[in-house]
């Protein structure tokens, strides 16, 4: 396999605490979970971690409507999001954590003060959306107009979702207040700045350097570059989030794109605190052996590709910054200094549904809460990692779902799986058979057990699951005819050890397939495991099971679905 680095980060976006979550939003992360368990199967060190952005515009607007505080809502929107990705769809979360949690606020003001000091974070005066019928600043989604660029009419103060540009308040055509819909007119007011300016040049290089990166990460990124980037604001006037640990603006609070997105730093950090390894995280951050993967949905990208790579930029600068010597000539290093920039953005395109774009504010779509009271996990599992919205848009239909569970994961994998071992069970008295003289094709699914391996191996670590998913599947296929061709009910009479031959390699190739599938079907993994009747694997390997092995009670893998 290709990549030999050892500690891999695997960061996926935290999606807002405003509202449950849709299969929309598990698309673009679903592939997290994906990596990290196959990382941990390969005996990598893993943080896999996330969690809820609780602060910022999207959680107030939503108390506004609620007419309950915003730490309400994201605590309501927290629990649920927990109980739908860890409880519900078995994401293998380090941490999810939330931007809420004082931990992450403490550390987010000594990242801003640090960047503050050497800087690379200054204060300026800025024209911004006032109401004067609501008598406040409208911060980002408290605005909402027409986008200047692909004219989409809901495009909000900071961004468009459509073509995903990053807007300020002025740019929008057509603006109005969120709350009253009142037109709100600039207004001046005090903010601190991101010197994004100082990190174009070294930005570009970066990307343009960078490989395996989703395609419409890279191209989006150096066509924004290209561009030309503006110092952005990452304080607003607010009372709902970080504040700004600086005097006399402590009312004003810290943009959430700003502090959450350092919380996949953060969450490190916390992770090792819990763990009793303070030191842990530095393995992952200041560590020439580390990875990162991050996982997302493109409308993210700017803010990872672009303001993320630039404040790690500005961090790395702090080497020997800021700290008094202890004696002269000896200084403390400090420890935001030469952090990990993104190895990898594995960005998703959009999943449609039915057609159009899932949206929570538009109330379209399918939420998983309600899918997982109807369908197993691993149902979803299986078909966003195989049509979900990878390389370009994919559409999500009731219809196209059944089918596909009912004839790939029902007709093909339960099937092969089902029709193997029930024949072990009554024809071979639970035991493994042994196998006699292996013909060719014996060979053949018995070396595919051992290659397949690599193949699919290969193909997560490029962040191609699709591609992945599919080789597991076109194995079970060829599984499938082997067993048909060799139709063992039919040799059993003839021939004994030739049928005692062709279910001993099944046997194997259902071994191979409980851990193939593993990273994406967790759940049928740990079926077909016990019916196995084997210990938990721990290995990104082909296990063989040796003849006379007494397998365990055969009880079906999935359950057909009405269509
Ligand atoms: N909450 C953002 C969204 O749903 C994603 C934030 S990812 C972060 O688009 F890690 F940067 F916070
Ligand atoms: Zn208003």
């Amino acid at each position: 396999m290709n990549l030999l680095k050892k500690n891999i980060l695997i960061a996926g976006a935290w999606p807002y605490a405003n509202g449950e979550l849709h299969l929309g939003h598990v698309a673009a992360i679903i592939s997290g979970d994906f990596l990290a368990r196959y990382f941990r199967l390969k005996g990598n060190k893993v943080m896999f971690v996330s969690g809820s952005d609780c602060h910022g515009t999207p959680i107030s607007v939503k108390a506004e409507e609620l007419k309950i505080t915003p730490k309400q809502v994201s605590d309501k929107y927290d629990k649920k999001m927990r109980e739908a990705l860890i409880d519900g769809l078995g994401f293998s979360y380090d941490l999810f954590f939330k931007t809420s949690d004082p931990f992450h606020g403490k550390k987010i003001q000594e990242l801003f003060l640090n960047l503050y000091k050497k800087g690379y974070i200054y204060k300026k005066n800025q024209t911004l959306a006032y109401c004067d019928k609501c008598t406040r600043f409208l911060p980002d989604r408290f605005v909402e107009g027409t986008c200047p660029k692909c004219k989409f009419v809901q495009a909000r103060g900071d961004q468009c979702d459509e073509c995903g540009s990053l807007l300020d308040f002025q740019d929008l055509i057509n603006p109005s207040c969120k709350i009253c819909s009142a037109t709100p007119r600039e207004k001046e007011t005090e903010h601190f700045f991101l010197k994004l300016t100082a990190f174009e040049k070294q930005l570009l290089d970066y990307i343009k350097k960078s490989k395996g990166w989703r395609k419409n990460a890279r191209n989006f990124s150096i066509k924004f570059l290209e561009g030309g980037l503006h110092d952005r604001a990452i304080t607003r006037d607010s009372n709902w989030g970080i504040a700004v640990p600086i005097k006399g603006y402590e009312h004003k609070v810290i943009y959430v794109w700003f502090e959450a997105i350092l919380g996949y730093l953060t969450t490190t950090q916390k992770i090792s605190e819990d763990l009793g390894k303070p030191d842990l995280w530095r393995e992952f951050w200041k560590n020439d052996n580390a990875y990162h993967y991050y996982v997302q949905g493109k409308d993210n990208v700017p803010f990872h590709a672009i303001i993320l790579s630039a404040i790690l930029m500005g961090l790395r600068s702090l080497k020997n910054f800021n700290n008094k010597s202890v004696k002269s000539g000896e200084s403390v290093e400090n420890q935001w200094s030469d952090l990990h920039l993104p190895d990898n953005i594995v960005s998703s395109e959009y999943l449609n549904f039915d057609g159009k774009q899932f949206s929570k504010s538009r109330n379209w779509g399918v939420w998983i809460g309600e899918f997982l009271a109807k369908y197993e996990p691993d149902t979803i599992r299986y078909y966003l990692g195989i049509n979900g919205p990878e390389n370009r848009d994919s559409d999500f239909s009731w219809h196209d779902f059944k089918l596909r569970v009912n004839s790939e994961l029902v007709g093909k994998l339960g099937n092969f799986v089902n029709r193997v071992l029930t024949f072990v069970n009554n024809k071979f008295d639970s035991n493994v058979p042994k196998v006699g003289n292996l013909k060719d094709g014996d060979k053949r699914i018995l070396s595919d057990c051992n290659n397949i391996f690599n193949e699919v191996g290969t193909l997560i670590e490029k962040a191609k699951f699709k591609d992945a998913l599919k080789k597991i599947m076109a194995f079970t296929d060829e599984c499938n005819k082997y067993f048909n061709d060799q139709a063992p009910w039919k040799a059993i009479k003839a021939d004994k050890e030739r049928a005692a031959t062709v279910l001993s390699a099944c046997v194997q190739a259902i071994s191979a397939i409980q851990v193939l599938i593993n990273p994406f079907l967790p759940f049928s993994s740990e079926k077909i495991r016990k019916q196995l009747n084997v210990e938990n694997r721990k290995e990104w390997k082909y296990y063989e099971i040796s003849a006379g092995h007494e397998i365990g009670k055969v009880e079906g893998v999935y359950k057909k679905i009405d269509v």
